[in-house]
This record gives structure tokens, C-alpha cells and sequence, in this order.
């Protein structure tokens, strides 16, 4: 079930929240991040909308952007960004926390520092607070592709190929272009890779991926956060307005489930606020969201979610679960961004093989190897199987 889209609406008579009061999450590093962060990705239909629904979200309070050289918007941001300072909203870029993403067209090594400089210099910086690998490999589609798009020179993980574009990130830390560094969109077996190889001041400190009631990924954010990396969860409410090529007969509606809706109507809220006040409340408020609205009204609610705790420990448990029976929760997997386009030949069209960590691979020599069984083993497959 998906949203009605309606246009976007600005009123500057909504009154703006003290950031001061937005919880803040602390980095292994020390520093500290704005729990909820105003995600700028117009799913492909509100890019008219992005400097001003940013400058609006600036001045309502929210003083954490994530941005992305993928969403072909930074230099708008920046604009959003320029404006705000001239409206008075903010003294200067500092008093924000820039989130900002290396895309996966590059990953070269030799591409890495140009694209940071790009971004930078679109967004108007000198520095970046946090900046992730948006996907942990090269495989790029293009803006606003069907479902149907595949790329064929895709190719799956391949660690040593990863580690190069990690080093690069690390010099653009040392550099001092960016802060911290940290990950998106990475597994387990992908995340153990890199830690095992990287020393102690490269590690990733943070991990931005798919987080909302029905898709909760509490056992991976765990994991994440025994390694002292914490967990931001993107498409907070559930993405109502995602690109098509997302969307699946499938999929179900956070904001429309039968809990979340019981929530807000006993608390007299809207479903959103519920979905991002378990986003911030969860596991002892330990790690962050990422929304997106082209609504005062919805920016100023959105961001109270990470002000105060106005879920008790029985709605949380009715959202989370406990592991009794009694109490599952109401996580069914609902993954909705299954990343069909970025998936490589060998994957033979199953998207889960880009989460499983089934076609993991530490060398790129082992990957040829495998490439070229799998390409033998499938033109033994056609000759020999019957196909009706
Ligand atoms: N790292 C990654 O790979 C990755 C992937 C996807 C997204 N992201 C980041 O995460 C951000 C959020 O993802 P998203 O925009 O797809 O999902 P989302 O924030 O869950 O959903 C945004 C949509 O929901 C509607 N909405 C927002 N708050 C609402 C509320 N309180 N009640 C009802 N509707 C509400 C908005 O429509 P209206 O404008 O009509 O309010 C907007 O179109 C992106 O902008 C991007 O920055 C990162």
C-alpha cells in the first residue's frame, strides 16, 4: 500500500524546535551525531522540492542532512544550505552535520578524493561530518531506472577491490575532507571483512541501512553495535513514496500496519511519529533515523520523534517483540529495497544473494574463478535441461 502523493506544502508559521533538545548519539570517535537525520533522496518525483523542503527542514531545527552524490542533488543542498545561513536559520555550515555519500560509479580508487572534492565544493563545505560508501560494490544504474534494469557488469563483494576504495576513504579522513567514516548498506560477513583488515583509527563508525517496524534488522544492528558502529535506518516510515522500481506486490505498509495504528490512535499521534519514535526509542536510543518530507507540518513532528520518549516499554515491546510468543513483534521482513539493479550475472537473478552473504568473495582472482564455473556450469545447464 503506498501513500497518495501530494504536493509539497511549507508554512512558516509552524514554529521551529530547539535542536538543542534533538538527542544526540555518541561515535567511537567521540563526536556527536543528531539522532534524526533529514534524508534529501526526492525518490525520483520531489527533486523540484529539495532546496526548499532542506532549507525548511533547517529552519524547523533539524540540523543533521544526508546527502548523496547518487541523488544528483548536492549542489540544490548546498544552495539549501546558503540560503539558510542568509535566512539566519544557522550562523554557518558548522552548526550542521553533514552526512554525505561516495556513489558506487566511484569506487575506483583513482576516482574516490575527486568525488569528495565534487561533493564538497557542490555542497559548499570545507568538510564533510560523516561520510559512508553508500553500497559495498561498483554496480551503478541510472537515475530514475525501471525495475528492470540490470547492469551486466555487475559484480558481487569482492573484498579486495573494497579495501583499495576504504583506503582512499581513510585518506580523505586524514586529509581532514571528512571527520568520521563509516559504511551503508553493509551485511555481516562484508563488515567482518573490513574489520579484520583495517587498523583501528580506519574503522567505520557508523552504518547506514534499512530500518522501520517491519523490517527491523535488530540482530545485524547488534552485531553492528558490539563493533562500536552505530546504526542510522533509513526509509524510517516506510517510504511511501519510493521509486517503482521498489515497490513489490509483496511489500506492506509500516504507517498502515494494524500495531503502529493502535499506537497512534492511544496516543493521538500520527502513524509516522510512532514508526520514528520506535526508530529513536529502540535499544536504549542508541542509534539514529533517516526521514524525508516535503511538509512543515511532518518536519517539525518527525523531528519531535527524537526529542522525547512518548513510547512505553509496552508499545515498544509490542513493535520489537521479546522473543516470547507472546510477544513477536510485528518485524515480517518486509526488505524494500531489494536491490534487483545492482545484481550481477552469477546471482542468477535472486536478489536475496546480494543480502545472504552467499556470494561473498575475498580476492577478485576468486571471484573469476567462480565466474567462469558458474558461466560452464550454466551452458552445461541449457544443453542438458528440459525447459518445456
Ligand atoms: N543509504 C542508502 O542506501 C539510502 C537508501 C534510501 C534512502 N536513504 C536516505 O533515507 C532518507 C529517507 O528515505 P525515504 O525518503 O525513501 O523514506 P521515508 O523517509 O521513510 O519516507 C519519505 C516519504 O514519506 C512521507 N512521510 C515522511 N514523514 C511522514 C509522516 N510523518 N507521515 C506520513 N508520511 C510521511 C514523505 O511524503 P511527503 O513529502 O508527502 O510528506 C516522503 O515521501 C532518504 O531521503 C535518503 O536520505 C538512504
Amino acid at each position: 500500500m503506498t501513500q497518495k502523493k501530494e504536493p509539497a506544502c511549507f508554512d512558516q508559521r509552524i514554529e521551529p524546535l530547539d535542536p538543542a533538545k534533538v538527542h544526540q548519539v555518541k561515535l567511537v570517535t567521540g563526536r556527536l551525531m543528531p539522532a534524526a537525520a533529514f534524508g534529501t533522496f526526492h525518490s525520483d518525483w520531489a527533486q523540484g522540492y529539495m532546496e526548499d523542503a532542506t532549507a525548511e527542514a533547517i529552519r524547523l531545527g533539524w540540523r543533521h542532512i544526508d546527502t548523496a552524490r547518487a541523488y544528483e542533488n548536492e549542489e540544490v543542498i548546498g544552495e539549501a544550505i546558503r540560503r539558510s545561513i542568509r535566512e539566519g536559520y544557522i550562523s554557518s555550515a558548522d552548526d550542521l552535520f553533514i552526512t554525505g555519500k561516495l556513489w558506487n560509479g566511484y569506487m575506483n580508487p583513482k576516482d574516490v578524493a575527486p568525488a569528495c572534492d565534487a561533493t564538497l565544493k557542490a555542497l559548499g563545505v570545507d568538510q564533510i561530518d560523516m561520510y559512508l560508501n553508500h553500497w559495498p560494490w561498483p554496480n551503478v544504474h541510472t537515475p530514475g531506472c525501471a525495475g528492470d534494469h540490470r547492469n551486466p557488469d555487475a559484480v558481487p563483494y569482492i573484498h579486495e577491490a573494497f579495501i583499495e576504495t576504504w583506503a582512499e576513504i581513510c585518506k580523505l579522513k586524514k586529509a581532514g575532507k571528512v571527520i568520521d567514516i563509516g559504511t551503508s548498506n553493509h551485511t555481516e560477513a562484508t563488515m567482518k571483512l573490513l574489520l579484520r583488515d583495517v587498523a583501528e583509527d580506519d574503522r567505520p563508525v557508523a552504518n547506514q541501512m534499512e530500518m522501520h517496524p517491519l523490517f527491523q534488522q535488530t540482530e545485524l544492528r547488534r552485531y553492528f553495535e558490539s563493533e562500536q558502529i552505530i546504526c542510522t535506518g533509513y526509509m524510517a516510515v516506510g517510504s511511501p513514496h519510493r521509486p517503482a522500481r521498489d515497490m513489490f506486490k509483496e511489500h506492506r505498509s509500516d504507517m498502515a500496519d494494524p500495531v503502529i495504528q493502535a499506537i497512534a490512535e492511544e496516543l493521538g499521534v500520527s502513524a509516522g511519529r510512532v514508526c520514528l519514535n520506535w526508530a529513536f526509542q529502540r535499544e536504549n536510543k542508541s542509534g539514529g533515523f533517516v526521514a524525508m518530507t516535503t511538509k512543515s507540518a511532518r518536519m517539525a513532528d518527525n523531528l519531535k520523534a527524537a526529542t522525547e520518549d512518548i513510547l512505553t516499554e509496552d508499545h515498544l515491546v509490542a513493535i520489537s517483540g521479546d522473543g516470547t510468543e507472546a510477544h513477536s513483534g510485528i518485524d515480517t521482513n518486509n526488505r524494500l529495497i531489494w536491490g534487483q539493479v545492482f545484481l550481477w550475472p552469477e546471482a542468477n537473478g535472486d536478489w536475496r544473494i546480494l543480502w545472504d552473504d552467499s556470494q561473498v568473495f575475498e580476492i577478485v582472482e576468486g571471484y573469476q574463478k567462480f565466474k567462469a564455473s558458474w558461466a560452464a556450469h550454466k551452458k552445461v545447464q541449457l544443453e542438458t535441461t528440459f525447459r518445456g
